[in-house]
């Protein structure tokens, strides 16, 4: 396929949201024991932080890291994981059927988050709990001290507030699956409260409101908008979750998500702005994006829902640990895109999840830590989107796809860095067969010289479903893009079938 790319230097759409970069930690499967926490393991250090995924987490760059869940959120009771470690309660958490030690709580995470430079974006439990806890865990974390919650925090060892700034209000209540299930204007008016009592400990916090599960819920619309009628005034943020997988082989659909989540995100826009112009409000609430990835969700008869399955009860039990291929990290990259694209609304958005559980860093149990091919497209847009987003005129030749009919087949997004004086460009070729040629023309900038280019796509004797596994950790990574370069002012690149690329241009 052939494509033109123009990039106006006077045309942007916002600045990089920096929190666009997020991921998530679930107390779920292994993501927290075994993967970030292990004491015992060779690279832990006497917290029992595993200082090979440190590394590696460091290395992809997230920027902000929703905690502690998920599903397991609306079960939780936060005061559980604080205290003496011996003292913490063994639990039941029914979302997962697993086992809860406690042994990692709120200290620890902060004091994970810390060292990994990470934001924390801590979620509350409005499945089985409400007002009186959400405001408690405000004051435990953010007030100084001289208040019973306060003071506790600073007799488990923590003298100075953790300063959390972002908080979402509960998670996916609008699914039947989810622990205290809630109707929309029974979630509304919680959501709304709780939120009320929380800004009164410090009204300095941020406020992520639940959205839909899926654009496939039934109640997807109609959710928002009765949920926001309650909430507006109280909350920044409106949440958006979205999982893609490649069904029956076709490829060429999975690869054009991107158009789904352009969709999806258009709609949930327009929800929030006519409850805005309906309800008079000056201030705009945007998106938290705080679930999204490739999910390969295999039905109840598996470990995928081992809450419907009858099995033992186990601690960090091995849940949803998705291998990524080449084509998964193809489609990663474009998600990628659409939520930059879409960076003047979408000011929140977070890779599910961080470290085993469907993730882009995979470690094993006293052994390796690696890197799923998924990893690279997150790693070089969360290094490299700086700036200002860019508009972009594209102009595509086009695939055929069973579910979008004609999409374009080079799929992209861009970044502007005044104060590097670098433009990026992230770019894919979704064509499985056929290399793509990409023409970037560049008004109102002097393109001078290319100053890096890489790209992700099959090695030779590879095929699309090849993937990064324990004893073939780098079979799937970047290498340089070859054929790049700049003619007449315009940046000219060749990309392999089934790639994605990044260029820098000086
Ligand atoms: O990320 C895995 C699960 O997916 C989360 O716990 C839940 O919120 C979503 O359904």
């Amino acid at each position: 396929p052939y494509a033109t790319i123009t990039i106006d230097r006077d045309f942007t759409v916002a600045d990089v949201p920096r929190r666009l970069f997020g991921s998530f930690v679930e107390h779920m499967g292994r993501c927290v024991y075994t993967g970030i926490y292990e004491p015992g393991h060779p690279r832990a250090d006497e917290r029992g932080f595993r200082q090979d995924v440190m590394e590696l987490v460091k290395e992809m760059g997230p920027t902000v890291i929703r905690y502690p869940g998920g599903n397991f959120v609306s079960g939780y009771r936060w005061e559980d994981g604080v205290g003496p470690q011996e003292d913490r309660p063994v639990r039941i958490d029914g979302a997962w059927h697993s086992i809860e030690t406690n042994a990692f709580g709120l200290h620890e995470f902060v004091d994970w988050a810390r060292e990994a430079e990470v934001e924390i974006m801590e979620a509350i439990n409005l499945g089985t709990r409400g007002v009186e806890a959400a405001r408690s865990l405000v004051e435990y974390a953010n007030h100084p001290g001289g208040t019973y919650w306060s003071d506790l925090r600073r007799k488990n060892g923590a003298e100075d507030p953790f300063d959390i700034k972002l908080w979402c209000l509960g998670n996916e209540l609008d699914g039947p699956w989810q622990i205290g299930h809630k109707t929309a204007a029974e979630y509304g008016r919680l959501a709304q409260e709780s939120a009320k009592a929380m800004k009164l400990v410090d009204p300095t916090i941020e406020l992520v409101a639940v959205g839909s599960s899926n654009r496939q819920m039934p109640t997807f619309g109609s959710w928002e908008h009765t949920v926001l009628t309650h909430t507006y005034e109280e909350v920044d943020y409106v949440s958006m979750h979205a999982y893609y997988q490649e069904h029956d082989g076709d490829a060429a659909s999975f690869l054009a998500e991107g158009v789904d989540m352009d969709a999806f995100i258009d709609g949930v826009i327009s929800t929030i702005d006519a409850v805005k112009a309906a309800g008079k409000h000056t201030k705009q609430v945007n998106i938290s994006f705080d679930e999204w990835n490739v999910w390969y969700q295999r039905g109840l008869e598996t470990e995928d829902q081992p809450h419907q399955v009858a099995r033992d009860w186990k601690t960090h039990p091995r849940l949803i640990e998705d291998t990524y291929s080449v084509t998964d990290a193809v489609v990663v990259g474009t998600l990628l895109h659409s939520l930059l694209r879409h960076g003047d609304r979408v000011r929140i958005a977070n890779q599910a999840q961080l470290v085993n559980v469907i993730a882009p860093i995979r470690s094993e149990e006293g052994g390796p830590a690696w890197r799923q091919a998924s990893f690279w497209p997150f790693a070089r847009m969360a290094a490299l989107a700086r700036g200002q987003i860019m508009q972009l005129s594209l102009v595509s030749d086009q695939v055929s796809t069973k579910k979008f009919g004609e999409v374009d087949a080079v799929d992209a997004a861009a970044t502007w860095d005044e104060e590097r004086g670098k433009l990026a460009l992230f770019v894919a070729n979704r064509s499985l067969e056929e290399d793509g040629e990409v023409s970037l023309k560049l008004p109102g900038f002097t393109a001078r010289s290319i100053a890096s280019a890489e790209v992700l796509c099959v090695p030779e004797g590879g095929d699309r479903h090849l993937a990064n596994v324990e004893d073939n950790q780098d079979a799937v990574t970047l290498v340089p893009l070859q054929e790049v370069g700049i003619q007449d002012g315009r940046v000219q690149l060749k990309l392999p079938a089934l790639s994605w690329a990044v260029v820098e241009i000086d």
